[in-house]
């Protein structure tokens, strides 16, 4: 068997010597993006380096990097869902481009020093090309110059080879993507990217364009590669396994979880699923945990993601009938064995270990008089499940919704999802720049400190556009009680006298004590509006419409439209006064700034 600690090796090994510099994993939970809870892919951490920033380490870069994803989390226990997964990645930030990235990644697959993938099991597809890009014809004659036969090479639309952001602006382009066949019976000579037994191990991506809000895609200043291979699927497809749960990457979780229980994973389907959704979540939660910016169980964002992993490991391993605490061993398990890569996880073990025990207790002492009040609810609702009782089970029992979901599936029954999701987003009542805020530490605070310097980062954010330029975003937000924090995308240090000019222009809002209020806009109507903020937002959103909060009045023209889920001062006069107390670089392109409103100040 091939391990998973010899793949991450020759990786690295292999584009060292091809001069790329090895940076370390970035933690999972993203520095300076609100509009996601988690990294999801190698590029994620470096998009201001594609933009063009320079990164400290050069322009060719590799790494191992830790991701999740968590939107197929009921697919999970199959043989290719996974909430946590390694991604081998390589970068040019403006070196190399298709021909070298090509080059390297033919080599690294087939050269009996590395993988020694044999020929006959590869496949490739390229972009096929439309208005916004041409069709890929170059990367077509670089694969068949090493010897990829055409029949191999398919030649597929955006759907299929085109890479970015999903639905946002940001850095994308076209992509190339190789495929290993994982048949018994010998490769078919054309390739059928419909054919399940050809899998997906590796994507090489051109980011040439940076795609903007109106959708369309603007060619950036330099031309980037972008790669990603998932740790977990080549261990799969090397080792012959069907699954990567067959692997090193979950054979010692998977021994202990049948230690633990008294059965065996390969008893039946049901058995071996369970033991596969304890083995994902609890690796996933144990990474979260001993991640280098860390996060503990809660009611929100990734806080919330965390229970509801653990939570539902729990339930799997009621149902295989382990009647013990059991996640602390599964923790030191995920910990010791993945920490000679990872050693922010031998570092945090304790936190790991000790929350994941917290948190298991903590459900355990609502658990039996929740499945009690489940019984009841399905007697009395019969064969849907409202939104509310979920939502109720959620809060007075700590059930999360796929808990609820699953257990009512078991018995033929739905849960109302949509209307739990409502309860959920009501009682949030937060804008997911508040939800930013709350999962750094002042999440549920709605204190009037907290309160007024929420309003103060709208006025500061929009006297940031007013000074330095429109395309100024939010990059990063947190309130304390003491001081509001924003970070934004901005070149370089902001002179001191454009500083004073923002400050001003804040404080002019505050004496003017304009009244401060909301509408609830289809976003199409706050595109209309002008409104600025995250349009995707779902803490903002109810009922299909934003929440926009506009500072100022109508007859005078608004100063500030922003897309919000509040809450905020009714005017701006309770403010005070503002002042900035520190511009600072937080890393390449982004800038910090940190504020303060004098009512808040103890007299
Ligand atoms: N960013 C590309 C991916 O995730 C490589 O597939």
């Amino acid at each position: 068997m091939i391990s998973a600690t010899d793949i991450r090796k020759k990786y690295l090994d292999f584009f060292r010597e091809k001069g790329h510099a090895i940076i370390p994993s970035a933690s999972l939970i993203p520095e300076n993006d609100s509009t996601v809870l988690f990294t999801t892919a190698g590029m994620h951490p470096l998009v201001p380096y594609l933009l063009g920033e320079k990164h400290p380490a050069g322009t060719r870069l590799a790494n191992v990097q830790k991701c999740i994803r968590t939107g197929d989390i009921e697919e999970v226990g199959d043989d290719t869902h996974l909430t946590f997964f390694e991604m081998l990645g390589n970068w040019s930030l403006g070196d190399y481009f298709k021909k070298e990235a090509i080059e390297w990644s033919f080599e690294f697959l087939t050269n009996k020093k590395w993988l020694g993938i044999s020929l006959e099991k590869l496949a490739v597809s390229v972009f096929t090309g439309d208005k916004d890009a041409p069709r890929d014809e170059e990367s077509a004659k670089i694969w068949q110059s090493f010897g990829i036969p055409k029949e191999r090479i398919a030649y597929l639309p955006k759907e299929n080879n085109w890479w970015g952001p999903a639905g946002q602006t940001g850095p994308c382009g076209s992509d190339t993507e190789m495929f290993y066949w994982s048949g018994d019976s010998a490769a078919p000579k054309k390739f059928d990217p419909e054919d399940k037994q050809w899998v997906e191990i590796w994507n090489n991506v051109f980011m040439e364009y940076d795609k903007q809000a109106d959708g369309s895609f603007k060619p950036l200043k330099q031309k980037n590669v972008d790669t990603g291979m998932g740790l977990d699927r080549v261990m799969a497809v090397l080792n012959n396994e069907k699954s990567p749960f067959e692997t090193d990457l979950f054979l010692p979780i998977l021994h202990k979880i049948e230690e633990l229980s008294g059965k065996n994973y390969t008893d039946d389907p049901k058995t071996r699923w369970s033991m596969r959704v304890i083995a994902d979540h609890l690796r996933t939660a144990a990474f979260i945990l001993g991640d280098q910016r860390g996060v503990v169980p809660s009611n929100v964002d990734q806080g919330y993601v965390l229970r509801r992993l653990i939570r539902r490991s729990v339930m799997h391993a009621k149902k295989l009938g382990v009647d013990k605490p059991f996640t602390r061993e599964i923790g030191e398990i995920v910990v010791t064995e993945y920490s000679p890569a990872y050693p922010e996880l031998e570092k945090n073990r304790t936190r790991v270990v000790d929350e994941l025990a917290r948190e298991e207790e903590k459900f355990g002492r609502t658990l039996e008089k929740g499945l009690r009040e489940f019984e009841r609810v399905l007697k009395k609702e019969g064969s849907l499940i409202s939104g509310k009782s979920a939502f109720d089970l959620f809060t007075a029992h700590g059930f999360p919704l796929e808990v609820t979901e699953e257990m009512a599936k078991e018995r033929g029954i739905v849960v109302d999802a949509a209307g739990f999701q409502k309860e959920f987003e009501h009682h949030q009542e937060l804008s997911r720049r508040g939800a930013e805020q709350k999962f750094a530490g002042g999440l549920a605070d709605h204190s009037q400190e907290v309160v007024r310097l929420h309003t103060a980062t709208h006025l500061l954010h929009r006297a940031l556009k007013n000074v330095l330029g429109e395309e100024i975003e939010q990059k990063g937000s947190n309130i304390t009680a003491e001081r509001l924090r924003f970070d934004f995308n901005y070149k370089e240090k902001i002179p001191a006298d454009k500083l004073k000019e923002i400050e001003d222009i804040v404080n002019e809002q505050i004496k003017k004590n304009l009244p401060v209020h909301f509408e609830e806009l289809t976003p199409e109507e706050a595109k209309a509006c002008g409104a600025i903020g995250y349009f995707e937002d779902k803490y903002a959103m109810l009922n299909n419409k934003l929440k926009v909060y506009f500072v100022g009045d109508d007859k005078k023209g608004f100063f500030s439209k922003e897309i919000c889920g509040g809450p905020h001062v009714e005017h701006t006069g309770e403010l005070g006064g503002f002042k900035i107390l520190k511009e600072e670089a937080v890393s390449a392109g982004i800038r910090r700034i940190k504020a303060a409103v004098s009512a808040n100040q103890k007299k």
